[in-house]
């Protein structure tokens, strides 16, 4: 079998030019321009390149985006300080704070201070518990393009055996609950998960999000699956710089149904659903 691709880079411009119509009536019919603030402390470089991009993409769907860079040392009252004035803020309807923090920051803390209405990455311990629980509530970027996208691939979800490879509390958990919540078979497994192979080779899904540079090879996917590459990893190889999943393209695409690739799958989705998040945010704070 030869695995169709998953294109999220066409996928992602469809749902931008939706938001970019929808900010646009906003505007024209309320006078009220969406407002996204991201927060970045220190210069981590991978950071810095997506802080840089979700900026640029604000702007082009019609958004006001606002940056604030803070300092390596920043301490946690200035930071908590910023959080405050943004969640009181009325022309700012997402705010996220781009992790990791440097190690002497609280993350949870720091996510927790942020006002549940405008946690545009669903990280809030409300939100989190909103989703758990199956309420309305804002849901973290990654994991949600990944959904959209599997839906579109496959229409109804229910009955799937799916495997999220990865536990992290941005992609694997909310991922797992998106699944259940399609009425999936969900399994989550992690590097402690006994005969990791034999799991991924039971799931008609397989959801991968470990960062670890082509961990999954291709004999660990069933035939015809769907295969999720949530990874993102810089390697060399051929004296060259690279990006690659944390599935092995070549050979899971010989056995996969479809498959998203890297770049071009998961990654410009998760920009994509923080600019849709933005949208719903400033539109329940205008209901
Ligand atoms: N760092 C890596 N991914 C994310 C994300 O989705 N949101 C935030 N705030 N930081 C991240």
């Amino acid at each position: 079998m030869v695995a169709q691709v998953i294109d999220g880079k066409a996928f992602a411009a469809k749902v931008r030019a939706q938001v970019a119509d929808q900010v646009a009536k906003l505007k024209e019919e309320n006078g009220i321009t969406p407002g996204l603030a991201v927060v970045l402390v220190g210069e981590d470089p991978a950071s810095q390149v997506y802080v840089r991009s979700k900026g640029k993409m604000t702007v082009e769907v019609g958004m006001n985006s606002y940056e604030h860079k803070l300092d390596v040392d920043t301490s946690e009252e200035d930071l908590l300080a910023l959080v405050e004035k943004l969640n009181n803020d009325p022309a700012v309807h997402g705010i996220l704070v781009q992790l990791p923090l440097p190690k002497h920051l609280n993350e949870d803390l720091v996510i927790n201070s942020i006002d549940p209405a405008k946690d545009v990455d669903g990280f809030h311990i409300s939100n989190v518990g909103l989703l758990g629980t199956g309420q309305k509530s804002m849901v973290p970027c990654t994991p949600l393009g990944c959904l959209m996208m599997l839906r579109d691939h496959h229409g109804s979800l229910s009955g799937m055996d799916a495997v999220v490879i990865g536990r992290s509390n941005i992609v694997g958990k909310p991922m797992a609950q998106l699944l259940l919540g399609d009425s999936c078979t969900v399994t989550i497994a992690h590097s402690r998960t006994k005969d990791l192979p034999d799991v991924v080779r039971r799931a008609d899904i397989v959801v991968a999000a470990v960062g670890r540079p082509e961990m999954v090879p291709g004999d660990w996917i069933k035939e015809g699956a769907t295969v999720i590459d949530v990874g993102i990893n810089r390697i060399e190889r051929d004296g060259k710089n690279k990006l690659v999943g944390d599935v092995d393209y070549a050979s899971a695409a010989a056995r996969a149904g479809a498959i998203t690739p890297v770049p071009g799958g998961v990654g410009p989705m998760t920009i994509a659903c923080l600019l849709a998040n933005t949208l719903t945010a400033c539109c329940r704070a205008n209901k």
